[in-house]
């Protein structure tokens, strides 16, 4: 049980807060049944989810592996001696400074994901005689929109080359002729919130008809995006199934096909945290118009911005009143200039005064990690709860820091 009171007094609000041993349970969750007698298996935390020091460390006690995504992620990694071999750089832009510094780092595995990507990439291995792994993302052709997904061939997407297309044939063309780059394996990424085994299962039978072409064994890397329980509309996939049917189809796939595969890795971000984390404000004005009433509170988009962006649904509670008869229909908006500022819309809950704490759940990914200082909010402090002990994991933001950067 978590103490919203005392971690209001203690941290204010709003405030991030993150239950310690969910988080840890997830992992174990996926650690223990992501395995296979057959190829070896590797869990990434896709750390965009939410990227701290402190998670960084929670990643490297456990053993995981990481996805990185930008200089930023990597470096905060570093901040916390994490082993750069366990991490795979992603994204559809690299920078230079961005694959120099992970070349410089001895990063595992370099997700490149087009063309003129690996060119410069090659040059930069060549300039500074490193050897570097590399998986090439491929677009899969199987898009997921959380419930459903279709089969498609995805060839606008910005993220991945098509596996036949010509761009492919070039990178590979680059592979045979280098000196240090390696070609390990293919990555694919369909979509995330996705609650569909299938479509992770057609992009996994995809992935290994690639790899059929290759007589040595790849790695194979199936992404993240596994769906997590925001409101009851949700019905996520437990861990232990999710992983046993990656693990089956891609046993039963390969040995159809009669080939091996060095490792299968999973990256997801989201089922981790997601459901680990609470966001805590406090209730200031409440307000009653003709057709609707609110409650307004001390934070909103700058916070969370997944309603706002996605129209994504969440469930909360005031304080205290969680078995209180719940007979007021209200909308729950943030403070911002901006009337889309809305966290909650037409939810029920009891009535509430000015100074409840409103709790909302299953904000633990693409929360703090997408906040803004939109309107110069600051960037609410993150606590993690362990065994009852409260810890501060980032400090809230002062003001003189807001503008410490600005000349
Ligand atoms: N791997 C790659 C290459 C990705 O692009 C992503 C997420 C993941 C792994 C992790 O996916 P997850 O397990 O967290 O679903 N801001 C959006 C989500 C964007 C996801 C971007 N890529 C949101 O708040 O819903």
């Amino acid at each position: 049980m978590i103490d919203f009171r005392s971690l209001k007094e203690k941290y204010g609000t709003p405030l991030y807060i993150f239950d310690a041993n969910h988080i840890k349970n997830n992992i174990s969750n996926y650690l223990n049944h992501f395995k296979s007698n057959q190829f070896k298996t590797e869990v990434l935390y896709a750390s965009k989810a939410f990227s701290v020091k402190e998670i960084y460390r929670i990643a490297k006690n456990m053993n995981l592996s990481l996805d990185c995504v930008s200089l930023g992620e990597m470096y905060t990694a570093k901040a916390v001696d994490f082993d750069f071999s366990k991490i795979y750089l992603h994204g559809n832009n690299k920078s230079i400074e961005e694959l120099e510094f992970a070349l410089n780092n001895n990063i595992g595995y370099i997700v490149v994901d087009n063309l003129m990507e690996l060119e410069v990439l090659n040059d930069l291995c060549n300039k500074l005689k490193k050897t570097q792994n590399i998986l090439i993302r491929v677009n899969v052709g199987v898009s997921a929109h959380t419930h459903k997904f279709i089969v498609t061939a995805h060839v606008d997407s910005k993220f991945g080359v098509m596996y036949d297309s010509e761009d492919f044939r070039k990178m590979m063309d680059i592979v045979n002729k280098s000196k240090y780059i390696n070609f390990s394996g293919f990555h694919s990424h369909i979509g995330s919130q996705i609650f569909d085994l299938e479509a992770f299962r057609a992009a996994l039978v995809k992935l290994i008809g690639y790899a059929k072409d290759y007589n040595y064994p790849l790695v194979l890397n199936i992404g993240g995006g596994f769906g997590v329980h925001y409101t009851d509309e949700d019905k996520p996939i437990p861990f232990d199934v999710v992983s046993k049917t990656l693990i089956n189809t891609c046993e039963e796939e390969i040995n159809k096909a009669n080939i091996k595969i060095e490792k299968l890795c999973i990256e997801p971000g989201r089922s981790i945290v997601a459901e680990a984390g609470y966001t805590l404000y406090t209730i200031g004005y409440t307000k009653k118009t003709p057709n609707k009433e609110y409650y307004f509170i001390d934070g909103g988009m700058t916070d969370n911005i997944r309603p706002a962006l996605y129209q994504a649904k969440y469930d909360c509670d005031i304080v205290g009143k969680e078995n209180d008869i719940k007979n007021h229909k209200v909308t729950i908006a943030g403070k911002c200039c901006e009337s889309g500022d809305l966290i909650i819309e037409d939810y029920n809950l009891p009535e509430a005064k000015t100074g409840d704490l409103l709790v909302t759940y299953t904000t633990g990914a693409y929360g703090y990690s997408m906040s803004s200082n939109y309107n110069k909010a600051l960037t609410p402090a993150v606590v993690f709860v362990e065994d009852g002990k409260d810890k501060l994991v980032v400090k809230r933001m002062t003001y003189e820091e807001l503008i410490e950067r600005e000349i």
